[in-house]
Parts: C-alpha cells; structure tokens; sequence
C-alpha cells in the first residue's frame, strides 16, 4: 500500500513552507564551509536538514532518510526513502541573489511518489503527487506548448561542483544557444526544473546533478506533461547522480540529437 496519504503529503507541504522561513534569514559568515573549491554549506543547509529529518521522522518514522549535507549510508531503496535537498542555490543564497527552495521528495519501489519544492522568496510552493497532476501553490501547472528548438528558451547548469566537466558542459550550451531562442542560468536545478513544469522555459539541462537536486522537480515535471531523462533518454537514477536532460517533452528528441552531435 502506497504511503503517500492525503493526510502525509499536506501535513508535509506545510513543514516545507513553515521551513521556507530559515531560507529568508541570512547565513552566519562564519558558518559557512566550503565543502570543496566550488561547492558550500552553510548554518541555514544544516539548519533546514536536522529540522527536516526530525520533523519527518516524527511523521513517518517507517520512511528513512537521504539528505544533502548529513549523508545516506546505511539506505536501503527497496524501503521507501525521503530525499531532500535544503537549500538548493546554496551559492545563490550565500550571495542573497534571493532564488534558492527546498527541494523534498518521497521515494517509494524505485520511483518518485510525492515532491514539493518550495521557493520562499516567490512564495510558490510546487507540488505532485504521482498520478495525480502537478500544482504551483494549489493551482494546477502544465509545460508550454512550444514544438521546435528555434520557438524555445532554454535553462542551463554550469556544473559547478564539477569543474572538469566545465568545457563539456559549455559546449553543449553554446549548441543548445545556437539553436534556441536564448539560454538562462538561475542557479537552482529544481526551481529550473519547476520553471520548465509550468512553461516559464522550455528545457532545463545539466551535465551532472545529484537525486537531491531532481527527485522532486523530476515528478512536478512528468505530472505537468514534460520529461527528465539522461542524456541517453534513460530514466533517471535515485541513488546516485549523473547527467540530466528535461524539456516539455515535444523538444525532447531534438534536444536529445543536438546533444549527441555537440559531444
Ligand atoms: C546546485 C544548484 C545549481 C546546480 C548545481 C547544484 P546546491 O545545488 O542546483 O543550480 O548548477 O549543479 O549542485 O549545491 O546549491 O544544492
Ligand atoms: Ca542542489
Ligand atoms: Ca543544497
């Protein structure tokens, strides 16, 4: 019997939002820690994690754990699992460009059942529940419409945390700019995600990302009509990361192709 009840998932949107408050404060300077040259963590990261897990675990003490900053060994996926991400924009919410979420979600026999990511600076709060469509603070949301890459605004990830993978990932863009309308760059993989979810941009890629920065935004996306794939169009990976590739599903293929030829 799936888990995912009425009752869990809005008492699991209100933590989240009820949460979102830490994100509107600023991190302590002294706290925050660079995890490698490129990649931080802040008082607020580990602030939103412990909350997060304690609050969870009081709800669903049957669901274990995987969080960003406090790590997931011991996870056994054939047992239904939360995945969070607590500040997703770290780097943006270090330097108080105000475009950073928690990004949550509820894996149950290897798919996503449930996911809500909530940005508290915008106040949206994107939500699905598997099946049953996708909503930004209640209201449903749907991909855009756009049939061809010229027609299209597409985001993209710079694959920060890692640098050897910079030129590789430049490459693809400047294929993809060449091909589209323009390109964006907003520094959060699950509000880019969100914002191909509900037609704001037309594709979002990366060329390597955690299942922290899309289990959630993966589901919101799928329910409102789009698609998140690798680069190969293979399904996603819950347990460990690697490339990833979303769009409204009508650009996909093309996308796929443009990808293949700028390797
Ligand atoms: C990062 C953001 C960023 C993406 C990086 C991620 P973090 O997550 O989603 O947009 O480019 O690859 O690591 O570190 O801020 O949680
Ligand atoms: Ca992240
Ligand atoms: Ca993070």
């Amino acid at each position: 019997m799936c888990i995912c009840t009425p009752d869990l998932v809005e008492r699991v949107v209100a933590l989240v939002r009820q949460t979102g408050v830490l994100l509107t404060q600023r991190p302590d300077p002294q706290a925050i820690q660079a995890k490698s040259a490129t990649d931080y963590v802040t008082n607020v990261d580990l602030a939103v994690e412990d909350t997060l897990r304690e609050a969870l675990a009081e709800l669903a003490p049957q669901v274990q754990f995987m969080g960003e900053e406090e790590g997931h060994s011991d996870l056994d996926p054939a047992r239904p699992f939360w995945i969070l991400d607590p500040v997703d924009g770290t780097t943006n919410f270090i330097h108080n460009y105000g475009h950073s979420a928690i990004s949550l979600a509820l894996a149950e026999d290897g798919q996503v059942v449930f996911g809500v990511v909530y940005n508290p600076y915008r106040q949206e709060c994107f939500t699905a529940v598997r099946g049953q469509g996708a909503q930004c603070n209640g209201r449903p949301i749907q991909v855009s419409t756009a049939p061809h890459l010229s027609d299209s605004l597409v985001a993209v990830g710079t694959v920060p945390g890692h640098r050897e993978l910079g030129q590789q990932a430049f490459a693809q863009m400047w294929a993809v700019y060449n091909a589209c309308q323009d390109i964006r760059r907003s520094g959060s993989a699950s509000l880019d995600l969100c914002d191909v979810a509900c037609g704001r941009v037309d594709g979002y890629l990366e060329l390597y990302l955690q299942p922290w920065d899309y289990a959630a935004g993966s589901l919101i996306l799928a329910e409102a009509g789009g698609c998140a794939t690798g680069l190969d169009g293979a399904p996603l990976c819950l347990t460990q990361g690697g490339p990833l590739l979303s769009s409204n599903g009508r650009i996909h293929t093309a996308l796929l192709e443009l990808l293949e030829q700028s390797n």
